[in-house]
């Protein structure tokens, strides 16, 4: 028995990356997907992979209250209900606090913490009428660790931590379960625009496992929480980072790969 049949899942920044990892893994649960991509064309082409013939690729930018609205509506014309929620789309950055500029700080608040507010609160519109609902957000280890670079990007992921406990807290009511997902470093396109190679030696070497994660190991979690068998697991935050989080002093005998 597939634990996520027939119900309605919407990933935003869905066409690749995480994103895409996450719709294929609910998709395979029997989960009916809504790709929503800035990138139309990505969300199409990533649709198609999933055969997924109740499935939709929509346009969206989250940052975009009036897109976002649009989007909700779209997805509520079609299938008359929104179970599952997967608040991903984001963008990378990695600036030195010196150096951040009011535009860079502006952008990244707007897509990462703004949007997922705009899409979290339209969805659990929604989600509060039928009584019950999932929400996942995908924050980051960068919201809870103070990373060279991460000055606007963490701060707009510790702002989207925080705010999943406050609607866990106003959403229980509703029936809505409501968690985040901290990936740590995980191989995707943003990585590899976000991360050099000294930034990706110093974290092989930082992180226990040694290695990054893969979009996959991000999407297994996400599927356990929108599940059934998370149902009393609420407001909180998992950690996928092969153990970043949780490490202290570092003793190798032997350097750790550098990709
Ligand atoms: N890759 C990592 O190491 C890592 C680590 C921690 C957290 N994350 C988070 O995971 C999520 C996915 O990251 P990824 O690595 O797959 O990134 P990615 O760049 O590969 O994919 C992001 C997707 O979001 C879409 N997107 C960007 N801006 C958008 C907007 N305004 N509206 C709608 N869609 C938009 C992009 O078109 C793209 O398809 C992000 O929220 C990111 O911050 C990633």
């Amino acid at each position: 028995m597939r634990r996520l049949e027939g119900k309605v899942a919407l990933v935003t920044g869905g066409a690749r990356g995480i994103g895409l990892a996450i719709a294929r893994a609910l998709r395979s649960e029997g989960a009916v997907p809504v790709i929503a991509d800035i990138n139309e064309q990505g969300a199409r082409e990533a649709l198609a992979g999933l055969d997924a013939p109740d499935g939709m690729a929509l346009s969206v930018d989250v940052a975009d209250q009036a897109s976002v609205t649009s989007l909700v509506d779209a997805i509520v014309a079609r299938h008359g209900r929104l179970d599952i929620l997967v608040n991903n789309a984001g963008i990378g950055g990695n600036t030195p606090f010196l150096d951040i500029t009011a535009e860079v700080w502006n952008r990244t608040i707007a897509i990462n913490l703004t949007g997922a507010f705009f899409v979290a609160q339209a969805c659990a519109r929604v989600m509060s009428t039928q009584r019950s609902g999932k929400i996942v957000n995908i924050a980051s280890l960068s919201g809870q660790r103070g990373g060279h670079g991460r000055g606007a990007y963490g701060a707009a992921k510790a702002g989207l931590e925080l705010l999943t406990k406050v609607m866990a807290v106003e959403l229980a009511e509703f029936g809505i379960n409501v968690n985040n997902i901290a990936p740590g470093a995980i191989e995707t396109e943003m990585a590899k625009f976000a991360h050099d190679a000294a930034t990706r030696a110093a974290y092989n070497y930082l992180i226990p496992m040694t290695r990054y994660g893969t979009p996959e190991e991000i999407a297994d979690a996400a599927v356990f929480l929108c599940s059934e068998e998370a149902r009393y697991v609420h407001g909180h935050t998992l950690n996928v980072d092969g153990g970043f989080r949780e490490a202290g002093l570092m003793f190798r005998s032997k350097a750790a790969p550098s990709a």
